[in-house]
């Protein structure tokens, strides 16, 4: 079985080219390095034996990407190549639409044209919005009062892949909905490292342990939750990319969809607190405004995911914070 992952360089998508590799997959990767770095090549070969082909290629780049799949004769594409800082798409909502739906699009020609049948999608419980309880299963209507062009986008694509999958019958898609991931590979070689300034968590309490940042600003303590902070499913990605794997061997025509979270939900002062454990250190943070379309709580139900593909979380946080902490001094 051959597998093009776009993003494949990336946090998400490197962890999971790791484990395609581990399960002796051939995988070869597509991504223009606009959020990864091409060293991380060399850290999947490290951790594996194996370095993949890789393709510096903007999926935007109609030719380029028909290239790659005329000579890879893939089975199966795990796209995770597009933008993803959602305070940035609300500034910059053309560069997100262009990129993360023209990107699917083109994927989605070439494998059309070199008879690729089988895509999993790298979607996110952003697609949700609000809705208004503090459990998402899938059957929940998405799409609805979504606060950034980045969820907007994860959600259109979602419609695209769907109808897609109706027009073709013999076209699999797989939608995997991430929760919070957080964590790294044990080695400490490879982790979540954005380029620029981050949006999420975790990546803003790694720069605030590397002083980049003075401190972390806890977004509201007026929550109605155990400690006033928000509570979100933070799942490690090595689950995350054990997800991918069942999922990728569970496909079937049409389309499905699947949560991939612990089902627990955890605060943000809980997270402050395991990761101080961890480092053995305290995290400088200081209470702040609630930030705009952040909502009180929200966990997955994962229930599907289990009993279809056999698949469960099994990381717990303070496994993440360790391995967290491994990767930060091992940098
Ligand atoms: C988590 C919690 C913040 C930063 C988004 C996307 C989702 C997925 C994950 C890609 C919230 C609080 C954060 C800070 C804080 N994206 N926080 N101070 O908003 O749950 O989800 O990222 O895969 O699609 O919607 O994640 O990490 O931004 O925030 O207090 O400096 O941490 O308020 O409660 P979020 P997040």
């Amino acid at each position: 079985m051959k597998v093009l992952a776009t993003g494949g360089t990336g946090y998400i998508g490197s962890h999971t080219v790791i484990e395609l590799i581990k399960k002796g997959y051939e995988v070869e990767i597509l991504d223009n390095l606009f959020n990864s770095k091409i060293e991380v090549l060399d850290k999947i070969e490290k951790i594996t034996g194996v370095k993949p082909k890789f393709h510096q290629i903007d999926m935007l780049d109609e030719e380029g990407v028909e290239k790659v799949f005329a000579e890879g004769r893939f089975d199966t594409v795990i796209h995770f190549a597009g933008l993803k800082a959602v305070g940035e798409s609300v500034a910059k909502p053309l560069e997100y639409y262009k990129t993360n739906i023209g990107g699917t699009i083109n994927i989605l020609n070439a494998m059309k044209k070199y008879d690729v049948k089988r895509i999993i999608f790298s979607s996110s419980a952003t697609v949700y919005g609000d809705p208004h309880q503090p459990t998402c299963v899938e059957t929940l209507e998405t799409g609805r009062d979504l606060t950034s062009p980045y969820g907007k986008t994860k959600y259109m694509i979602e419609e695209i892949l769907k109808d897609a999958a109706f027009a073709d019958e013999d076209l699999s898609v797989t939608i995997l909905r991430y929760f919070n991931p957080v964590g790294n590979h044990e080695s400490g070689l490879i982790g979540e490292d954005p380029n620029g300034i981050p949006n999420n968590l975790m990546p803003i309490i790694m720069k605030v342990y590397r002083k980049e940042i003075p401190e972390l600003s806890v977004y509201g303590n007026d929550y109605e939750t155990r400690d006033g902070s928000c509570v979100r499913d933070y799942i490690h990605v090595l689950d995350l990319a054990a997800g991918h794997i069942l999922a990728m061997e569970h496909m079937k025509q049409g389309t499905s969809i699947y949560n991939l979270g612990t089902g627990t939900g955890t605060t943000v002062y809980e997270m402050v607190r395991a990761f101080e454990n961890a480092s053995g250190e305290k995290l400088p943070y200081r209470d702040a405004p609630r930030r705009p379309g952040d909502l009180a709580c929200l966990t997955a139900d994962a229930s599907k995911a289990e009993a279809e593909l056999g698949w469960k979380a099994t990381h717990t946080i303070e496994d993440a914070m360790r391995d967290t902490i491994n990767y930060l001094r091992s940098a």
